[in-house]
């Protein structure tokens, strides 16, 4: 969910509305703002759908406020209504909630709540206990608020009897806050904030902040106020529009050989990969004898393809897991594992709590995160930051290849200091890195090509992306991309198990996206192909602009440059994620916010 918060001098409407607009990704099942009116009425606005359903619903509004909260929602408790939306009203508290209360059901009984309750929300049920242990004092009320709560979540609140203030307090979920000279900010990110302040702090857990219009303060949970640790802004107001593009998902998917470049080349010494300025040391990268990576979603996948590269450079077991899964099982990992992290936002809350276990085991924490100061970065031993600038579009695109090559990096630095490279071989391999960014610029030529492919696709209800190898770890993300935005179903396939049953489902109406780049494994994947062909696919085959292929194998080709086997997957990337791109535009479908999902999970 997003959250925003806002009071000050502007027109607090208007401020929250737009915040909610660029807040939109986290979540856009239903939105709501709640402004303290001049005669410190607190007026509630809520809709279903998407914040231009609530935009509409506001624009009657003609008196004017100076402070208030919005929302926008990924529902967890209660279905997409009206009543569920949030900001919810308690008694004296409005407030807006991300996260989960697991304990809701314990505090209706407890506080007798059961006829109060207008919605099926655990966050109304928080938001009337608060109001029973509110006693003037909102910060003491809060304190104890938490004491009775079990979950994770971050709060905005205001208190009808404390006009033009906002407080909030926040366990696990995220917030950052800014004081301007516009007034107090508060949201649950960065994007929101972009647009008037280059400063920020991040809220800690488990801390409380106070926002008026002439300063923003932060308490801990005895209420002992405490100094906030400013950060600067690195990204520009610019990076998270559109500039021109229809969609965020395309603007980001032309923005990756920027991102590429800006995530490898601070981190090139002498043609070496060098972690110095990162303060990654490289005896955490000597001393380990085996790596985890753990990550959710596309960030996993980016995991795999890594993982199939590193092993067989450094010859140590590099295991990959989802982190949802992770965290609840007994990894074998120990003080001499490397667990690397992945995330683009660094909240995302399964892979938050896997870093947790991983160090509850003595494990070293690498994390590969893009948002400066989130939590995941914070709590990692080491960070490494990609740098690909906000992503909007909820189907992750730059952060996937920037994730890639971080974690390319990381494989040859770690190949150099344990001597599996010599320093030529380590240089090499970073000039086929740098290649692989013009091969990305190239299929980004390719873009209409592309559009006029997915005809093939579009009136099927499923599809397959084989591959062997990497090819077969960049399948796994092909298919997640047209899954998420066009709703086909796609399924990722080991090309030569696809023999062992899975080939039963295809037809002619099944088309196959196979994918080839590996020299290894080349010819055992066309003869994969040719089994699916012969059963009636439409096969839209990715390869090498080399590749010595014989007629009729595919119905339609794309080529990438001829580059090194281990780096394809950069140019790959951009034709999957145009194909899953021009699929959902061609179904005339949500591209930047494709349903039921939402960018940034911070629920369990
Ligand atoms: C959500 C997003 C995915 C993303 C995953 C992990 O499900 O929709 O695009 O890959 O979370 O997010 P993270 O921020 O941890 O990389």
């Amino acid at each position: 969910c997003g959250i925003i918060g806002y009071t000050g001098p502007l027109d607090s409407k208007k401020i929250l509305l737009e915040g909610l607009s660029q807040l939109e990704y986290r979540g856009y099942d239903s939105a709501g703002v709640a402004l303290c009116m001049e005669n410190s009425h607190i007026r509630v606005i809520r809709h279903t759908g998407k914040v231009s359903n609530l935009k509409e619903g506001c624009k009657d509004i003609t008196e004017v406020s100076h402070c208030g909260l919005g929302h926008t929602r990924w529902a967890t408790h209660g279905g997409v209504t009206t009543e569920n939306a949030h900001p919810h009203r308690a008694g004296r508290v409005t407030l807006v909630h991300n996260g989960i209360i697991e304990n809701y059901h314990q505090l209706t009984t407890e506080f007798h709540l059961e006829d109060k309750l207008h919605s099926e929300t655990d966050t109304e049920v928080a938001a009337w206990v608060l109001d029973h242990i509110y006693q003037g004092d909102p910060i003491e009320a809060i304190a104890k608020l938490v004491g009775h709560l079990k979950g994770s979540y971050s709060f905005c609140m205001m208190f009808e009897d404390h006009p033009g203030e906002i407080y909030a307090i926040r366990n696990v979920s995220p917030l950052v806050a800014a004081y301007t000279r516009s007034g107090s900010f508060l949201a649950s990110d960065l994007t929101a904030l972009i647009p008037y302040t280059r400063q920020y702090f991040v809220v800690p857990e488990n801390h409380i902040v106070k926002l008026t219009s002439y300063q923003t303060q932060l308490f801990d949970l005895d209420q002992k106020e405490q100094e906030p640790e400013l950060l600067e802004v690195n990204w520009n107001t610019e990076s998270a529009m559109k500039n021109g593009f229809p969609h965020f998902m395309l603007k980001e998917i032309h923005e990756q050989p920027d991102a590429l470049k800006n995530t490898i080349l601070p981190r090139l010494v002498k043609g070496l990969p060098d972690f110095t300025d990162d303060q990654i040391p490289d005896d955490v990268l000597k001393n380990c004898n085996q790596i985890h990576v753990v990550a959710c979603g596309t960030a996993m996948h980016a995991g795999m393809a890594a993982r199939a590269l590193i092993e067989p450079l450094l010859r140590i077991p590099v295991s990959v897991s989802i982190a949802s899964e992770f965290r609840y099982e007994e990894p074998l990992v120990d003080d001499k594992t490397l667990v690397i992290i992945i995330s683009q936002s660094g909240e995302t809350i399964d892979t938050l709590a896997a870093l947790r276990l991983a160090k509850h085991y003595g494990s070293k924490t690498l994390s590969v995160v893009n948002v400066k100061g989130s939590t995941i970065a914070r709590e990692s031993d080491y960070v490494l930051y990609t740098h690909a600038g906000p992503e909007i579009a909820v189907a992750s695109t730059k952060a996937y290849s920037v994730q890639l090559a971080a974690l390319y990096m990381i494989g040859c630095r770690m190949a150099y200091v344990r001597e599996c490279y010599s320093k030529d071989e380590a240089r090499d391999f970073m000039k086929e890195l740098l290649d692989a960014i013009p091969a990305m610029e190239a299929m980004l030529e390719k873009k209409e090509l592309v559009k006029d492919l997915v005809s093939h696709l579009i009136q099927k209800p499923d599809a397959f992306f084989i591959g062997r190898g990497l090819d077969y770890a960049f399948s796994l993300e092909g298919a997640l991309k047209l899954k998420e935005i066009s709703y086909i179903h796609a399924e990722a396939y080991a090309a030569g198990e696809l023999k062992h049953g899975t080939i039963a489902l295809i037809t002619d109406q099944v088309p196959v996206i196979a994918i080839a780049t590996q020299e290894k494994v080349f010819s055992k994947t066309i003869s994969n192909i040719r089994e699916v062909k012969a059963r009636g696919a439409f096969v839209i085959l990715l390869t090498k602009e080399n590749a010595q292929i014989e007629k009729g194998v595919s119905d339609i080709q794309i080529n990438i440059p001829d580059i090194n086997d281990s780096f394809t997957v950069f140019p790959i990337a951009v034709i999957l994620q145009l194909i899953a791109y021009y699929a959902s535009v061609g179904k005339n479908l949500d591209v930047d916010q494709p349903r039921n999902l939402a960018k940034s999970v911070t629920v369990e």
